[in-house]
């Protein structure tokens, strides 16, 4: 039986390390859509390109090789910033969504975690998770992150990029990220990461044997 898994959320809600986790115990593969958003982003800043300038981004996302989505190059804070910025591009999307479909459609189906997968890419997954935490958990665990890894950062400062960056997410007119209909909801922000994986593990377990 194909099991397809779409996830969907804002950023630092922990919906990544969730799909990943998800994945390896259902030996799924997985695709985090929002690298390939950062590889176009990172494409045109390599390239020396105008990120205002869509048909360079059309014409980037065209181009850019999918198969070899490197999570280290593409995690800087200015990348995922830019991300969001050439996603605002109907025909950016168009192009990025066909690619995904492509990834999507394995026998034994797969993981996709993103902001439109289960309103957009895969309307027909077999379980829709949205994870949710409040702006502010979000922000916490980014610094946290920061921290641990020998970073310095402000936390009012990290808040308010949360926020801006929830704003254009769920503002921009194509594939606005919401929760689809038939999504579970999950709301991570009293949760640690084993309790979050648990609770999704129950989601997807009911709605595998329904
Ligand atoms: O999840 P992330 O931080 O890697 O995503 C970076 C940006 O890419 C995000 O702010 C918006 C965009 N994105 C999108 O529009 N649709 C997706 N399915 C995934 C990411």
């Amino acid at each position: 039986m194909t099991l397809l898994i779409a996830i969907d959320g804002p950023a630092a809600s922990g919906k990544g390390t969730l799909a990943r986790r998800l994945a390896t115990h259902y030996g799924l593969p997985h695709l985090d859509t929002g690298l390939t958003y950062r590889a176009v982003a990172k494409a045109m800043i390599d390239a020396g390109s105008d990120l205002d300038d869509e048909a360079a981004a059309i014409a980037t996302a065209r181009n850019v090789d999918f198969s070899r989505l490197d999570r280290s190059a593409l995690s800087a804070h200015a990348i995922g910033e830019a991300a969001s910025r050439i996603a605002v591009y109907p025909e950016v999307r168009r192009t990025l969504v066909a690619k995904q479909r492509e990834f999507a459609a394995q026998p034994d189906g797969a993981v996709l975690d993103g902001r439109d997968i289960g309103t957009v890419v895969c309307p027909d997954a077999t379980v829709k998770l949205y994870v949710a935490a409040s702006p502010e958990v979000r922000a916490r665990r980014r610094l946290d992150e920061i921290l641990h890894n020998g970073g310095q950062a402000d936390p009012a400062a990290i808040l308010a990029d949360v926020k801006r960056r929830d704003e254009r997410d769920t503002g921009r007119a194509d594939s606005p990220l919401r929760p689809a209909a038939d999504a579970h909801l999950l709301d991570t922000s009293d949760m640690d990461i084993e309790a979050a994986f648990r609770a999704a593990l129950a989601i997807v377990e009911t709605a595998r044997n329904a």
